[in-house]
């Protein structure tokens, strides 16, 4: 995974809760790049190494269909996810009991450090920390951590950053508490932060259906496959999307027939008629720069051109021969690029995660 943004300028940040030091440069792990370090901090990162370092994995969904609005106000859901190479880091510290937990903030987008970014809070409202405080309740025992989040899945894009990193933390916690909830518990308790988070705990490419929560693993469809994501610099809210879709104008397909097609030969994972998004419509409608981009891209060849999730992420599958990367030419578009792959995890074991 740690060669998913070869290619992408480096360019991390680091934004934490607290009051800052001056900007020192500084080397990342795996990278190029400016680090500034908090001034006020509840220990020294640099004095003993993190307890535990886990990957969150993006993921797009191949094809999401909507089948109804629920009592409850979500929507029943069945889709084809598949996680990518693509994904975020969480370095995790173990604190003391009896000191808040806290975490910062180190973007590895590929953007410009001075460049405009979603506000992701770094406060106890941040699904990492509600998941360590989660996992902490659950297992009746204190869980206080401090984390380093460096992102390099795009925000507001319908590619799960959020969710990964909850249940990239939920693993975290278990591993450092020496494992004593299973990977169900881990799934069950993951779906009660967000209905994406469940998917984390498959093998990397899972049929889900529920409010999403529900997820049968399913065999690696194309190991490794190349998938090249943009992200236009719209982003898109969830909620938003999901209260704008038209019931009346839903695919008519049948999700189990996307899923048979799908899995039935490579030619269906190239097919563009098995790729379906039903939040596409009211995406599209919100910004219609999407539909432009999608044009160009289906212009220059590209078999699969299509928005994951609730946008405003749109990958492409089946580059055409010959082409030029479209890391080339995607800022004229006015959008980022992520060449990434398919990723899978060995198993569902408490004790295995994605890149291990
Ligand atoms: O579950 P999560 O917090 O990720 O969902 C974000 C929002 O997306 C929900 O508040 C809901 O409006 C919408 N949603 C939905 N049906 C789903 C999943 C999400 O309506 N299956």
């Amino acid at each position: 995974m740690a060669g998913s943004l070869r290619g992408l300028s480096v360019f991390a940040l680091v934004v934490g809760a607290s009051a800052f030091a001056p900007p020192a440069p500084a080397r990342l792990a795996r990278g190029v790049g400016h680090h500034r370090t908090s001034a006020i901090m509840a220990f020294d990162k640099a004095a003993r190494p993190a307890d535990a370092c886990v990957l969150a994995p993006a993921k797009v969904n191949l094809f999401l269909r909507i089948l109804r609005r629920r009592e409850d106000g979500y929507h029943e859901l069945a889709s084809l996810f598949q996680a990518l190479e693509l994904g975020d880091t969480l370095r995790v510290w173990k604190l003391a009991d009896d000191v808040p937990s806290t975490m910062d903030l180190v973007w590895d987008d590929g953007a410009d450090a001075d460049a405009k970014r979603p506000d992701v809070p770094t406060d106890a409202s941040n699904l990492v920390l509600r998941a360590f405080e989660l996992f902490a309740k659950r297992t009746r025992s204190p869980m206080r951590v401090h984390v380093e989040l460096t992102k390099r899945i795009p925000v507001q894009a319908g590619m799960g950053g959020g969710s990964a990193d909850a249940a990239a933390a939920l693993f975290a916690a278990n591993r450092l508490a020496g494992y004593p909830a299973s990977m169900r518990e881990l799934r069950e308790w993951g779906a009660e932060l967000g209905s994406d988070i469940s998917f984390f705990f498959s093998t990397g490419t899972a049929y889900c259906t529920g409010r999403g929560e529900k997820i049968e693993s399913l065999p690696p469809l194309a190991p490794g496959r190349e998938i090249t994501v943009l992200k236009p610099v719209e982003g898109l809210s969830t909620a938003v999307v999901y209260r704008t879709l038209d019931l009346a104008s839903l695919s008519p397909l049948d999700p189990d027939r996307l899923l048979a097609a799908m899995r039935a030969s490579p030619a269906g994972l190239l097919d563009p008629a098995n790729f379906v998004n039903d939040l596409e419509p009211p995406a599209l409608a919100a910004v219609p720069r999407l539909a432009q981009i999608q044009s160009a891209l289906r212009a220059k060849g590209w078999r699969v051109v299509m928005m994951s999730g609730s946008g405003t992420s749109i990958f492409c599958l089946g580059p055409p021969e010959g082409a030029p990367p479209l890391s080339g030419w995607s800022a004229e578009l006015g959008a980022a690029c992520f060449p990434t792959r398919f990723a899978s995890r060995a198993e569902e074991d408490e004790r295995v995660w994605y890149g291990e």
